[in-house]
């Protein structure tokens, strides 16, 4: 569902999530030092954003951390704090998709 909006190179995005998931759960502003202030919705703007792109980005990101054998504790917690920003960036109603 969200594969294809993301580019071949996946790398480049790899490392700005890392950068920007150690300064939102309270790390070090790795992102903003290097890319500036966050603006997460406006980044995302240029790609069509719908509730179930969300629902997937979530569900993926599940998978992520379940992979990464993070305890269902821990899991929940994150995926709790990544549900507002996810719903917030909702840009598209499925009609128009
Ligand atoms: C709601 C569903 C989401 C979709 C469909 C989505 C999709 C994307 C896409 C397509 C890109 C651009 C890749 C590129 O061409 O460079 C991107 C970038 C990014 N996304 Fe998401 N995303 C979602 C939610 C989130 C959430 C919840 C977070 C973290 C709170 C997040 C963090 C980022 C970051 C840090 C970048 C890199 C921004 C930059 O270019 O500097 N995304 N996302």
């Amino acid at each position: 569902m969200i594969g294809p909006l993301f580019p071949e190179d996946i790398n480049p995005v790899i490392d700005k999530q890392y950068m920007f998931l150690s300064q939102f759960l309270g790390g070090p502003s790795l992102y903003s030092d290097e890319h500036g202030h966050p603006m997460m919705r406006a980044r995302h703007m240029p790609f069509p954003i719908t509730r179930r792109h969300a629902e997937a980005w979530l569900s993926c990101m599940r998978s992520a951390l379940e992979e990464a054998g993070h305890t269902p504790e821990l899991r929940d917690l994150l995926i709790e704090r990544l549900s507002g920003p996810a719903y917030h960036f909702v840009n598209t109603s499925e009609e128009e998709t």
